[in-house]
């Protein structure tokens, strides 16, 4: 038996203008994880059993979309293995669908990073497999993936990322104080690849104003990196506001997503966004220790259905080229 998991994650700063190009960063959500755990099967084929997704099938029936049959394909094809071991592939999941948690990619990368392991494919378990392939499997569910989510999960480091050929910019960068972030959830889904494709709808209908707007949570992007690094918690905190705003020009936001974002202010967030894709979702808040209590009761109040603390902290030094 083999057992693999992978993280949710955050966007803090530049969701959707990454996939233009310009700079975001996101942290990973190590206390929300998805799991896939392999074994060896006495029956015949390979049984897929994600009972949060109500999948109990066998690979050779699934629906050539069946978003984990075609993670297994993606494996195979990767391994150039003509036939894969009877096999029981069971996927659980704490991370919320379709909530801007990033749910797809952990998966995703858990049951690649489990099955590569059980079928000693060493070489495909390594992160930056583990991340291609998960890449992969994000642009058949969501067409222009930025890859920001995929590198998150896979890695679980927080990334200051930019979208670019040959190769995608990757950056770990420093945090000097802890950030203390409340995530709070609408409790209404939504579907990345519907606003990523009403994004650019939008963006095609009025190229100049949507660059404008790119072009602004770009800056936010880069500043936000360097008040991190240099710990000016208050000025993070502007700059998630500054985001929120462009986010609304956008049309990404919703009134749930701006009840809650106002009720964190109004308590004593240093700032608040929506994160991920948006139009229902998760927000997150930076407050202070003395402040997160009023900050969950004030979310709770204005109508979040679940609101956890996660902090952005310093991990051991990495290496440029570790990633
Ligand atoms: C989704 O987590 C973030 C988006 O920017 C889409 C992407 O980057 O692929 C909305």
């Amino acid at each position: 038996m083999t057992c693999a998991t992978a993280p949710g994650k955050i966007i803090l700063f530049g969701e959707h203008a990454v996939v233009y190009g310009r700079p975001a960063i996101a942290a990973p959500l190590s206390q929300l994880r998805a799991t896939a755990v392999v074994e060896d099967s006495p029956t015949p084929g390979i049984r897929l059993l994600a009972a949060d997704l109500g999948t109990n099938i066998l690979l050779d029936e699934a629906a050539p979309d069946d978003p984990v049959a075609a993670v297994v394909r993606q494996l195979q094809t990767a391994a150039h293995l003509p036939r894969l071991p009877d096999l029981t592939i069971t996927i659980t999941s704490q991370i919320p669908i379709a909530s801007g948690l990033g749910s797809g990619a952990a998966i995703t990368a858990a049951v690649i990073r489990a099955l590569a392991q059980h079928l000693c494919l060493a070489h495909l378990s390594s992160d930056d497999w583990v991340s291609n392939l998960t890449y992969e499997i994000e642009k058949i569910h969501h067409g222009t993936p930025s890859g920001i989510d995929n590198t998150v999960v896979a890695y679980e480091r927080p990334v200051y990322f930019v979208r670019q050929q040959p190769q995608n910019r990757i950056e770990p960068f420093a945090v000097a104080q802890p950030l203390r972030l409340l995530v709070a959830d609408t409790g209404q889904s939504s579907s990345t690849k519907a606003v990523v494709g009403d994004v650019r709808r939008q963006w095609q209908a009025d190229p100049a104003h949507f660059e404008a707007i790119f072009d602004g949570c770009g800056r936010i992007a880069r500043q936000a990196r360097q008040a991190i690094e240099t710990g000016d918690l208050t000025q993070v905190g502007q700059l998630m506001d500054e985001n929120h705003r462009l986010l609304q020009e956008m049309t990404v936001s919703s009134a749930a997503l701006d009840g809650l974002v106002l009720a964190a202010r109004a308590a004593g967030a240093l700032g608040a966004k929506l994160s991920g894709a948006g139009r229902g979702g998760n927000m997150i808040a930076l407050v202070t220790t003395a402040g997160e209590t009023a900050v969950t009761q004030s979310l709770y109040q204005a109508g979040a259905r679940a609101v956890f603390s996660t902090v952005l902290a310093s991990t051991s030094p990495i290496p440029d080229n570790e990633i």
